[in-house]
């Protein structure tokens, strides 16, 4: 069961985290993706969905996993293997890139987000990549901190939204 009450970073009930591989999970995790981005934030939909999006699992340059609470999506988050700068600042670390990390509003603060995190962590690691890159929106600039990610440049404006790139080197 999960309400939404804190349990001190640990998901109430049964949190299952699993590479996307079939159509099923990946509307599964755009179903999250739309609630978080394009109805919470406002995000335009055809902003939001990209060619990253299409035929899950059978494209080599991209990762999506989905975290499933009780067998109910609940977050995702996606790993570009083949973009190593975003394009939108001059300074940029070269490593693989992560985006779209949301976690239902319902089920934040539970540790949710960190799980989503490492598993794209030990999905990386595993394929050998030194390092990860992000362009964090300010709010979730200390969630990334605590996962020992550190800022890099200026603060600047993607869809409307303040950003800031942040990097995690692995070693
Ligand atoms: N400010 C400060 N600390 C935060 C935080 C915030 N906004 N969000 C999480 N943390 C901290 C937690 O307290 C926790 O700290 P701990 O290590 O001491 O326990 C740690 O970060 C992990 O938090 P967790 O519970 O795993 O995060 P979450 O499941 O709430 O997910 C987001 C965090 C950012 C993914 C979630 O708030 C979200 O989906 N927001 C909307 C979409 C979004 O903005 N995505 C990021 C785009 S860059």
């Amino acid at each position: 069961m999960a309400g939404g009450t804190s349990t001190g970073g640990r998901p109430e009930g049964s949190l299952e985290i699993s590479v996307v591989t079939d159509q099923a999970a990946m509307d599964a995790a755009l179903s999250v993706r739309f609630r978080v981005f394009v109805e919470e934030q406002h995000v335009p939909l055809e902003e939001e969905v990209d060619g990253y999006d299409a035929n899950p699992g059978a494209n080599p340059a991209v990762l999506h996993v989905l975290a499933r609470l009780d067998g109910e999506p609940v977050a995702t988050a996606r790993l570009l293997l083949d973009q190593h700068d975003h394009g939108l600042h001059e300074a940029h670390s070269g490593y693989p890139h992560i985006g779209r990390v949301a976690v239902l509003a319902e089920h934040r603060q539970n540790g949710v987000g960190r799980r989503v995190m490492e598993a794209l962590h030990a999905e990386a690691r595993a394929r050998g990549i030194a390092g990860i890159t992000l362009s964090a929106q300010l709010h979730a600039v200390p969630f990334y901190e605590r996962l020992g990610y550190t800022a890099r440049g200026e603060v600047y404006l993607d869809a409307g939204i303040e950003h800031r790139d942040m990097d995690l080197p692995f070693e």
